[in-house]
């Protein structure tokens, strides 16, 4: 057989022992995912929708596009959905590079940029990050004639840093304009900082080489479901239509995303409950020494030593954590946020952690 040699040489997925689905004794401290729950509306409308579920779903997702689009004022056009915006970046890597084509991004982000350009034969060119966040300058100044994809995660994970919108509009000023300009928004909504870019009046007005991806895992609570979307031109959008698969968003997830944006309320206490947690552990942990990167999202990095050992340490008290080793932020570890009797627990745990293993 002929293997493509981009494709055979890519790291295999495993799932970590530490990051698999947590069992009842576990607490998932591991994926950013929503402390609170489903949205109660999402979850009424899939009992709903259950009884349907031997039909196809509707391949054009238009009930949720239109949903989307009015959400942000722009028409359905402008919108395409995805299973996860892992599945979106994957659709754009595939539509967008040729092999050999490069695509910027930094190093200590998503690794799915990283991933998805190699699976499909492209280059990966990655920028360190300057105190935690995604220096921009300098990947603006990384363009070349081969690179077609920039990626930007604004809030960046797994630092929770962010870049200011007057930052931003010098990116649109400077990128030509055959570069596609990637935001990933999948943290936007525990955003509290004024000066966090809205970059949907570009996309208005009608800017073709920007696309904004969001996600239902994060604040609505729907990682499982797997959905995820993005707002850019109407012929960019056309275009990755053509690369998705018909079926790429199931039946279950459509209505859930149309309930779960309707759902203000759930919205609104889970951005209260990560502000709230967000200010728990900067204090807890600048008491017990650390200090934690000023987070816009909801989780939190720092460093901690040897945070390997850390990461077990704290898994034998039953919490699973994301060591940043292999996110090029070696002695770090990312914490994403429980209920709040969760995270206390969590900073008894670490306490005693750190008292036998890596540095406080
Ligand atoms: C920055 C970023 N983008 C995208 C994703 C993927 O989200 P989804 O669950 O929608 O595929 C994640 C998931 O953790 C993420 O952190």
């Amino acid at each position: 057989m002929h293997f493509k040699e981009y494709l055979a040489n890519l790291p295999a997925y495993k799932p970590a022992k530490l990051i698999a689905q947590p069992t009842q004794s576990i607490t998932k401290f591991s994926s950013n995912e929503n402390a609170l729950g489903p949205s109660p509306k999402a979850l009424a409308a899939i009992q709903a929708a259950l009884p349907n579920i031997h039909r196809y779903p509707d391949s054009a997702v238009l009930s949720l596009r239109q949903k989307l689009a009015d959400h942000a004022d722009l028409s359905p056009e402008a919108v395409i959905c995805s299973n996860g915006s892992d599945e979106m970046i994957l659709l754009l890597c595939y539509a967008f590079l040729r092999e050999g084509d490069e695509a910027v991004m930094t190093e200590g982000t998503f690794i799915s940029y990283f991933l998805r350009t190699l699976a499909t034969g492209g280059k990966a060119i990655r920028l360190p990050l300057h105190d935690f966040t995604h220096n921009l300058a300098a990947m603006v100044a990384a363009i070349t004639p081969r690179t077609r994809l920039l990626f930007i995660c604004n809030p960046n994970n797994p630092t929770g840093t962010m870049n200011t919108a007057a930052e931003m509009q010098e990116v649109l000023a400077k990128v030509p304009s055959d570069v596609l300009i990637v935001i990933d928004e999948a943290y936007k909504e525990f955003v509290s900082h004024p000066a966090y870019p809205d970059l949907l009046p570009e996309v208005r007005k009608g800017r073709q080489n920007l696309v904004l991806m969001r996600t239902f895992a994060k604040i609505h609570g729907l990682a499982g479901l797997r959905l995820g979307y993005a707002y850019g031109h109407p012929t960019v959008i056309d275009y990755l239509n053509r690369a998705r698969p018909v079926f790429n968003v199931n039946s279950l997830a459509q209505v859930a995303g149309i309930a779960a944006l309707e759902d203000e309320e759930h919205v609104a206490r889970s951005r209260a409950h990560t502000e709230a947690s967000r200010t728990f552990f900067m204090r807890e942990l600048a008491n017990l020494g650390l200090q934690p990167i000023p987070s816009q999202t909801n989780f939190l990095a720092f460093e901690v030593g040897d945070d390997a050992a850390v990461t077990d340490g704290l898994f034998a008290k039953g919490f699973t954590i994301t060591p940043l080793s292999g996110w090029g932020l070696p002695g770090y570890i990312r914490i994403s946020f429980g209920t709040m009797a969760q995270n206390e627990q969590f900073m008894l745990a670490l306490e005693s952690v750190l008292a036998t293993v890596g540095q406080k």
